[in-house]
């Protein structure tokens, strides 16, 4: 018999930054179901790739001074270096800038126009650049600015193409509601009445005023929408109207798109509609996922609030990241990173809960048989309901990942871990290894904690694939006891296994030293943004800025002010009378060090007493780190008491 096929797909991502942890929690839930459907047996196409073209990456690519594709190549090897790093298994990753999506894309244009389903018209109406997303005038928020990420958009008038969507707006409404493509379901409500109920108009696709897209081949001054490039990958990927591929056939419809919640109006209406229009399957599934939001907002390049994945795989493993991503995002909705959540997580499940049920079972098997059980059994009526629950936990779990419900499929396998955990405490293992005549029963308490690690294990496979390899090692079971139907039953390890200690599968992180070493390693950045808001939030004029006069002069005595440990008195020669100034700095500089020196100082600034000193005027600094200060200096050759502006 032929296996049945299993086609999973994640958002292209756009290369204008790079990935952060946002982008790894589609991919990796995404991967997780790759690896749980492979191990069920199916024959699984998984997709993942970079969107590549449009406006924002021409913009960003023209601010770096080279060619898009100059610009974007490192970044899509960062991508595809994150997923090696995380363990992604993609079974194919497609670059829209590859040719053979670039005329599966042509074709499929020409297709639609032909059909009569694309026409050529004027457009007028706003455009979000970061976004690649057109807005009519109506659909702005309340400033009149971008909907989804409330930036202003701009105004945009151009011959263009357009995509007849209005005319499929009932039969889209139809799909969305007598399907259970969209889930979750709340999210079918937010399409109707926010995009269809309002009237569906006809979308713009395709753009003159700039060249960085898929020419349209009949009339190459336009080039095609994103969007339409960009979801047409889906099919594109799998050979749809290019040679590259053989296995359109095979693998379409898509079995399950994910995404974030951003972009499931693109995936529940633009792209029904062209698969409509091209009479082509429609996919089986959407689930439009929440954020990992940061200090309240969205984890994105753009806010540049984002977390470095490569960081946390190297600090934590890359198996704790992807089991704390996954299992603090609740179903639907949005969760929130942080430093603490995160190693509070690991500790938690994985060093207390997981990590300690396999250390310490793997250890009394060593301790009390020499690491190999005897064949002798005493079972007891406390056995069952960890048995029960063990053999149950597969039938739970699968229809849980299948849903994409990973946070509650994680949820019921560590209810299992912590009644093993407690299974321990019930049974007290080391009082039975005291006794010479409760081997029997030792030994049945330890299988069953085995084979309870062994069930457990094989279900986390797809979440953690680096780290239960390791486990099974140690529980003495082959990779052949973690095929899919041996995690119903009960009882698959030999009566006398033999198990193998090991390091700690995930060693218990000191809180607070490590907080603190990531607020130092992530600090800088940070700043940085807090100062971006402050300078966005404090514009001056250039006429503003006149009134502040600047002059250079040169420092011709200091001297250290004694009642202070900070403060230097400086004698400045400003090209005129001379003037004392009193400067902040001496914890930096001696002044022996500054003597002679050609400085920058604030002319105009009102005179202060510092330390009952007089101060006419400030000398400008520049801070150079954690508790570092670089004063300003000029050349040699710069007249005393000049103008800066
Ligand atoms: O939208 N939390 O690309 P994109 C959770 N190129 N998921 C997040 C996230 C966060 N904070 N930030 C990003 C595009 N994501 C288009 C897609 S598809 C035909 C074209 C994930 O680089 C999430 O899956 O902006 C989101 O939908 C996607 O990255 C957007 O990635
Ligand atoms: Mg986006």
């Amino acid at each position: 018999m032929s296996k049945e096929k299993y086609y999973i797909t994640t958002p292209i991502y756009y290369p204008s930054g790079n990935p952060h942890i946002g982008h790894c929690y589609t991919t990796v839930a995404c991967d997780v179901i790759a690896r749980f459907k492979r191990l069920e047996g199916y024959d699984v196409m998984f997709l993942t790739g970079t969107d590549e073209h449009g406006m924002k990456i021409e913009q960003k690519a023209k601010d770096a001074g080279v060619t898009p594709k100059e610009y974007v190549d490192p970044i899509v090897a960062n991508f595809k270096r994150l997923w090696e790093t995380m363990d992604v298994s993609y079974d194919r990753y497609i670059r829209t800038t590859y040719e053979y999506h670039v005329k599966s894309v042509q074709k499929i244009f020409k297709t639609l126009y032909d059909k009569g389903y694309i026409y050529k018209g004027e457009y007028t109406g706003k455009y979000c650049t970061p976004c690649e997303s057109f807005w009519t005038e109506s659909q702005l928020d309340e400033n009149g600015c971008c909907p989804d990420c409330h930036r202003p958009v701009i105004d945009a008038h151009e011959e263009a193409y357009f995509l007849k969507v209005s005319e499929f707006a009932d039969k889209i409404e139809k799909f969305l509601t007598e399907t259970d493509y969209l889930e979750p379901k709340s999210r079918v409500n937010e399409m109707i009445n926010n995009f269809i109920k309002p009237g569906l108009e006809d979308l713009c696709v395709s753009r003159t005023s700039f060249t960085w897209g898929i020419p349209v081949d009949f009339d190459p001054k336009h080039v095609v929408y994103v969007w339409v490039d960009a979801l047409s990958n889906y099919i594109s990927a799998l050979g749809y109207e290019n040679d590259e591929y053989n296995d359109f056939d095979k693998y379409w419809p898509a079995d399950l798109h994910m995404t974030a919640k951003e972009i499931v109006r693109f995936h529940s209406i633009i792209w029904i509609a062209i698969l409509m229009m091209l009479d082509l399957p429609l996919p089986k599934h959407l689930y439009g996922h929440g954020w990992i939001n940061f200090n309240g907002q969205k984890m994105s390049k753009s806010v540049g609030n984002v977390i470095d994945p490569f960081v946390l795989a190297q600090r934590y493993g890359s198996d704790a990241v992807r089991f704390q991503i996954l299992r603090d995002m609740p179903y639907g909705s949005d969760s929130n990173f942080s430093n603490e959540i995160m190693i509070n997580r690991i500790n938690s499940d994985l060093a207390n809960g997981f990590g300690n049920l396999v250390s310490r079972t793997v250890a009394m098997a060593d301790k009390y048989f020499g690491g190999t059980l005897p064949e002798e059994r005493e079972p007891a009526e406390l056995d069952n309901e960890l048995i029960e629950m063990a053999k149950a936990l597969c039938g739970t779990v699968t229809p849980l990942i299948e849903q994409a419900q990973l946070a509650k499929a994680l949820e019921e396998i560590f209810k299992v871990v912590a009644r093993a955990n407690k299974y321990i405490d019930e049974t007290e293992p080391w009082i039975l290894g005291k006794d010479e005549t409760k081997k029997a029963r030792l030994a049945s308490v330890l299988y069953n904690l085995l084979e309870t690690i062994r069930i457990c294990s094989g279900l986390l496979a797809a979440f953690m694939p680096k780290t239960m390899p390791k486990v099974w090692e140690q529980i003495g079971a082959d990779a052949s006891l973690a095929v899919y139907d041996s995690l119903s039953e009960f009882g698959k390890l030999p009566a006398n296994v033999t198990v193998h200690k090991g390091e700690a599968l995930f060693p218990r992180i000191d809180v607070e030293k490590e907080i603190d070493e990531l607020n130092a390693l992530l600090a800088p950045e940070k700043t940085f943004k807090e100062d971006e808001d402050l300078d966005k939030a404090n514009v001056i004029t250039i006429d503003q800025f006149a009134e502040v006069k600047l002059r250079s002069g040169e420092i011709t005595a200091c001297e250290k002010i004694k009642k202070s440990k900070k403060l230097l008195k400086l004698t400045v020669d400003d090209g005129r009378n001379g003037r004392q100034i009193v400067s902040g700095i001496a914890s930096w500089y001696k002044p022996e060090d500054l003597i002679g020196k050609k400085i920058v100082f604030v002319a105009n600034l009102a005179p202060a007493k510092l330390c009952g000193e007089m101060s006419e005027g400030m000398i400008l600094a520049c801070d150079a780190g954690e508790d570092d200060v670089r004063v300003l200096f000029l050349d040699k050759d710069v007249p005393n008491g000049s103008t800066i502006r």
